[in-house]
């Protein structure tokens, strides 16, 4: 994954179509709300140093991303409005929305751009063919550029007309299809987990459903010198090797794969010997902690347990590379929080030693941020499936497509 980035081409007085991951929580799904907010404005802060080094080196600026999942142009909460508002009081300049992703207007208002300028474009997923990965979409979008920048990490893994072609349709006139900044981060330290770690390598993985992590745990175990498995997927497991698990979550149709990996690699793999059960699902339950093995018929694992967390630390204290997917409990509930607030306690003290922690994105980054320990870790991915994706050894075409160096 030796691709060029915005440093090796000639950005000035050039329009640049940046892809960008502004897919971003937002304050209602209510179109009729005229007063929507973003509430994390994370991705757009992470995209922040290569629309900076852009409009530094001289360039005009063709924003991009979608938004959502929209069913149609009616899901009016899902404009980029907010976005654009958001983008424009962290740049502390003008950030020009266009009410289309393509067509006349937008070929009027990019014609006019000056070196410095910015424009979004409106949610690419209101055009029907971003999905279906249109050529006449990828085409209007490249026909609008001189450049293609491509730093939506968290939506590389999809082939869509504004990922991947509309950076063919660039390449084909002759332009450059390259990096940004975030991207290049993230290639740098998710492609350090899965070629070429450095040893010990331990992966924590946890999270509700095995069903979907169990190829990145297959690829991991083949890299990995110890995987440690917790939050919900850990009960398939403990019920693969016979053990009572009472009312907690379980995938039966898992059980078969749950066996195979532990006979293929038990002894790469740690589960929980203690685990926090709770009479209920809720914030309220009551709770104790029970080792492995001793879980009331009547009740439900949902965190792991004190014994557990001193387990994992002393699994983890010699690692080199550590990377982490997947909450230990369930979260949202204090009272099963413990979990995942000791491992990332403890992988924060780590990092502190000279241990690399990479966070996988999705819940486990936002768990992270919960407990305001991302700024202590190595990397905290924006990506959720993608970063999933590249664990599982796929190639993702958001990043294959880009220029070679
Ligand atoms: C994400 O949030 O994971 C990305 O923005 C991709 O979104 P999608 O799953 O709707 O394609």
């Amino acid at each position: 994954m030796n691709k060029k980035t915005v440093k090796d081409i000639d950005v000035q007085g050039k329009r640049a179509l940046v892809r960008v991951d502004f897919n971003v929580p937002l304050s209602s799904r209510d179109p009729k709300d005229t007063h929507i907010t973003v509430t994390d404005d994370g991705r757009i802060v992470a995209a922040l140093p290569t629309i900076n080094y852009l409009l530094d080196n001289g360039a005009a600026l063709i924003l991009c991303s979608h938004l959502g999942r929209p069913k149609s142009t009616d899901d009016h909460h899902l404009t980029m409005g907010p976005v654009a508002k958001r983008l424009s009081e962290l740049l502390d300049r003008p950030v020009t929305k266009l009410d289309q992703v393509a067509g006349e207007s937008v070929t009027t208002a990019v014609a006019n751009m000056q070196p410095g300028d910015i424009i979004l474009l409106e949610n690419t997923r209101f055009e029907p063919g971003e999905k279906k990965n249109d050529p006449a979409l990828a085409q209007a979008l490249a026909d609008l550029a001189d450049i293609f920048v491509g730093d939506a990490f968290g939506t590389a893994h999809r082939a869509h007309a504004s990922t991947e072609g509309a950076a063919k349709a660039i390449q084909a006139k002759g332009g450059a299809a390259v990096a940004g900044f975030l991207l290049g981060k993230e290639i740098a330290a998710l492609g350090r987990a899965i070629n070429d770690p450095p040893k010990p390598y331990v992966a924590i993985m946890g999270g509700a459903k095995i069903s979907d992590k169990i190829q990145v745990i297959d690829n991991l175990l083949a890299i990995a010198d110890r995987v440690l498995i917790g939050g919900g997927m850990a009960n398939t497991f403990f019920k693969a090797q016979g053990l009572e698990i009472g009312t907690s979550l379980c995938e039966d149709e898992a059980l078969p794969q749950a066996q195979k990996l532990m006979a293929e690699f038990g002894d790469q793999i740690f589960l929980p010997i203690d685990v926090r059960v709770a009479d209920k699902f809720g914030a309220d339950a009551n709770y104790k902690d029970v080792p492995v093995g001793e879980i009331p018929a009547d009740m439900m694992a949902l965190d792991i347990g004190p014994a557990t967390i001193e387990a994992f630390a002393g699994l983890l204290s010699d690692a080199k590379l550590v990377i982490w997917n997947g909450p230990m409990g369930v979260t949202e509930f204090p009272a099963f929080a413990n979990g995942t607030e000791g491992i990332g306690q403890m992988l924060a003290g780590q990092v502190d030693g000279g241990t690399e922690v990479i966070i996988g994105g999705g819940d486990s980054a936002a768990a992270v941020k919960k407990l305001g320990l991302a700024d202590k870790m190595s990397h905290v991915s924006t990506g959720g499936g993608a970063s999933l994706e590249l664990l599982e050894g796929k190639p993702l075409p958001g990043i294959i497509v880009l220029d070679d160096k």
